[in-house]
């Protein structure tokens, strides 16, 4: 093995940076223009651009994700303290803005192939108190959304997705925003598009766009009207110009992705006790995460293998570990006993995301897949 990779640090993602001299270029016109923020010129632009490469008809912007998610939930008019059934297989981020919207959330299992909300899971866990699905689309693995319209229209219930993972995915040759009544992109700097800090909101309800965007600007609809109790979501022009560069760079860095993810399917589908989950056929991927399961036949477990990574200076993710229901705040919740959710409590202690960035080397690679095959 390669020695010199032992003082190189190799972490599971690294950011998507535009050109510095590009950056500058734009930072002049803001400059000129005086205009830092408030839905100016590079803000516009950047939403009008994404309603195009996310196939969605609307794009409201966020500083961040967990703000978006925080306003989409607030934008459904859900009934105070009603219940809203999501997973416990995701980012703190996910159960924390049903939480501060003054809601409860509902664990349900995850289905074992994409490890989203476990559709056939759903019905049993709907009360008369039930208001809302909060699906996420985890590793940019697409959530049952057809199955999930049927619950919602049956049970008269709202639809929000968190696709803070899922970014260009495309289900059956439609945007994944355009799924449910809501969807939220995080635009993180560890995400395959990022803008430092952001996200976005898209829906297909043209009724929404006013009142996100009171929602997003403290509820101010004009100089001398505040229409609704809203908060300071506003994505600004500075990071919106890192949008603008990074949007040129999205395409590339997949194809990238996408070849770092055939030489990892084709060294490590042969070795008994890992398994691959796979993107389904009517789904392209957004090639953010390379998850991998290590199951039982492995002769070592994920925590064994993520602390031999760690040894050699590669810095894995147990991601989600530990999943949600296992927080102080979520574990005494009703719906957390660990036979009601037994797959996404074996799933917690066996995945784990390999480092996945464009500019990984093939002795890098190489590197990486040795170690699993040493093993
Ligand atoms: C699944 C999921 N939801 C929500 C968020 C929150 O997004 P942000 O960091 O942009 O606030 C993240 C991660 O960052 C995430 O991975």
């Amino acid at each position: 093995m390669n020695n010199v990779l032992l003082e190189d640090r190799i972490y599971v993602t690294q950011p998507l940076l535009p050109e510095l001299s590009e950056f500058n270029e734009h930072l002049k016109d803001i400059w000129d223009s005086k205009c830092l923020t408030n839905m100016g010129s590079k803000h516009n632009e950047l939403e009008s651009k994404l309603r195009e490469v996310l196939k969605v008809p609307y794009v409201s912007l966020f500083n961040n994700g967990t703000i978006a998610l925080l306003t989409a939930i607030k934008a459904m008019d859900l009934p105070y303290g009603s219940e809203v059934i999501t997973t416990p297989f995701t980012f703190a981020a996910t159960p924390h803005c049903i939480s501060w919207n003054g809601l409860k959330p509902v664990f349900c299992d995850i289905e074992p192939e994409t490890m989203t909300i476990d559709a056939n899971k759903i019905e049993d866990l709907i009360t008369p108190n039930t208001s809302a699905i909060l699906g996420v689309h985890v590793y940019g693995f697409p959530c049952d959304v057809y199955k999930i319209e049927k619950i919602a229209k049956k049970y008269n219930l709202k639809v929000i997705y968190d696709a803070a993972h899922a970014f260009s995915t495309e289900i059956d040759g439609k945007g994944i925003g355009t799924f449910g009544d809501i969807s939220m992109f995080s635009f993180h700097a560890t995400k395959l598009f990022n803008t430092v800090e952001g996200g976005c909101l898209t829906y297909n309800n043209p009724d929404l766009v006013n009142k996100i965007y009171n929602l997003r600007n403290f509820g101010i609809r004009s100089e001398e009207l505040v229409e609704d109790v809203g908060i300071n979501g506003k994505l600004d022009e500075i990071r919106s110009v890192i949008g603008l560069l990074n949007l040129k760079l999205y395409s590339d860095e997949q194809e990238k992705r996408a070849i770092i993810k055939d030489y990892y399917d084709s060294k490590l589908s042969r070795i008994k006790g890992i398994k691959i989950p796979k993107m389904p056929e009517n789904t392209t991927d957004s090639y953010q995460y390379y998850p991998i399961i290590i199951e039982e036949e492995f002769p070592i477990s994920r925590n064994e293998l993520y602390e031999k990574f760690k040894a050699f200076n590669i810095f894995t993710r147990k991601y989600f570990y530990p999943i949600c229901t296992d927080y102080e705040c979520y574990k005494n919740n009703p719906s957390v006993k660990p036979f009601d959710l037994p797959v996404v409590n074996d799933y917690k202690n066996k995945v784990l995301c390999l480092p996945y960035y464009g500019t990984l080397k093939l002795d890098e690679l190489d590197f990486i897949c040795g170690i699993i095959e040493d093993v």
